[in-house]
């Protein structure tokens, strides 16, 4: 038995049960309106054996799309739709943090407001395509943030985050990783800025920190969870040195007392070695909670918690095969596999049927 793994962890003023946590994963399955649905209520709940589950990434405001049907968290009537998933998880007695997300120049006209162009610190395209309604198209040029839009869009993670907190989360969790805004903004092949959000890490930093700054001050920094992603190439990023880049993040995190840094190393296994070198640079900058993410298994996650590289491991794609993930990790049963062909939006098929171990084996998946 995986015993670290499975052993209880406290975050903050939280006691989570085990150190197994469901990594954010959007699912494009959210309603009109960007509203949370029944159905996301009965996905989330059928996982509250997780220590603690990380929801979709939802955005904090109307031009912070990225892909089609992801829920929001910036009108009233998201907030009252989250407010069945919160409770879906609390009465199965889990626990849950909403993903606070703006998606940058990872978007496309077709999903924003009035058809405009995506916002990044620099005008500079992503190479690859946007998901859109229409399918797959090129991403566009978006266009380059003025000094004076930034106090706002700021601004706009703060009100999340008191959204969230109304909404019946426990915590949020902000995305800062995966190329989206925050980390056009860290990096240096997404951010040329001339002014004082460009340049040194310090200033390619100062956006996070204000938006840390400003959500962990609408609710306590020991609810606030950072995603970062020093190495991960998806949505086109770079940096010409990332060691001293998130070392500099990793430190400077570290005086908020947050609830947990969490780290992706890789999502592709040929480069977990490269990612298994950035994150003890991490661990040792930042003092607080770790939480490791990755290409995990029940074994690799004991042994990164034994041997204290990590606090917490978070786990994608196993997730969504496995509502029972903690059940199948504490008896050694096997895995279910996850369906790729509906990972992002459709029904009720490949979300919420995946069978716990004991259902009905004519439901099981190739
Ligand atoms: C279907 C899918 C959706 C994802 N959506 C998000 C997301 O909304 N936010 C995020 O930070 N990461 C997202 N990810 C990345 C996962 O959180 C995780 O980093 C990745 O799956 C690697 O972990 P794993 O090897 O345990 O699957 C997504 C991954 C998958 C498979």
């Amino acid at each position: 038995m995986p015993r670290a793994l499975l052993s209880a962890f406290r975050v903050g003023t939280l006691e989570l049960r085990n150190r197994v946590v469901m990594a954010p994963m959007t699912r494009n399955r959210a309603g009109a309106g960007e509203l949370a649905t029944p159905m996301m209520a009965t996905y989330y709940g059928q996982r509250a054996g997780a220590g603690l589950i990380v929801t979709e990434a939802s955005q904090v405001s109307a031009d912070a799309v990225g892909y089609p049907k992801t829920p929001g968290i910036h009108t009233d009537a998201q907030v009252e739709a989250w407010r069945q998933v919160t409770d879906a998880v609390h009465d199965a007695g889990g626990r849950i943090f909403l993903q606070l997300w703006h998606a940058g120049r990872a978007s496309h006209p077709s999903l924003l407001p009035d058809g405009q162009a995506p916002v990044a610190p620099s005008a500079i395209a992503a190479a690859g395509k946007a998901f859109t309604a229409q399918g797959l198209v090129p991403f566009p040029e978006p266009r380059a943030l003025a000094l004076a839009e930034i106090p706002p869009l700021i601004a706009a993670f703060g009100h999340a985050s008191v959204r969230a907190r109304a909404a019946g989360f426990d915590g949020v969790e902000i995305h800062a990783g995966n190329g989206y805004l925050i980390d056009q903004f860290l990096r240096d092949g997404t951010n040329q800025r001339s002014d004082g959000y460009g340049g040194s890490p310090a200033n390619r930093a100062r956006f996070l920190l204000e938006v840390t700054e400003a959500v962990a001050a609408a609710w306590e920094a020991n609810r606030v969870g950072v995603r970062i992603s020093p190495l991960q190439t998806f949505n086109d990023m770079r940096d010409s040195d990332p060691t001293r880049t998130f070392r500099y993040v990793a430190e400077e995190l570290d005086r908020f007392d947050l609830a947990y840094l969490h780290v992706v190393e890789a999502v592709n296994p040929n480069a977990r070695d490269l990612g298994l070198a950035i994150s003890p640079i991490v661990r040792c900058a930042f003092d607080g909670p770790v939480m490791l993410n990755g290409g995990y298994t029940r074994d690799l996650a004991d042994r990164a918690i034994v041997d204290g590289l990590a606090d917490l491991v978070s786990f994608g794609s196993a997730y969504i095969a496995n509502p029972d993930l903690i059940e199948r990790f504490r008896h050694h049963h096997p895995l279910n596999t996850p369906d790729r062909t509906t990972f992002y939006g459709g029904t009720a098929e490949g979300y919420v049927d995946y069978p716990a171990i004991g259902d009905e084996p004519t439901l099981l998946r190739a």
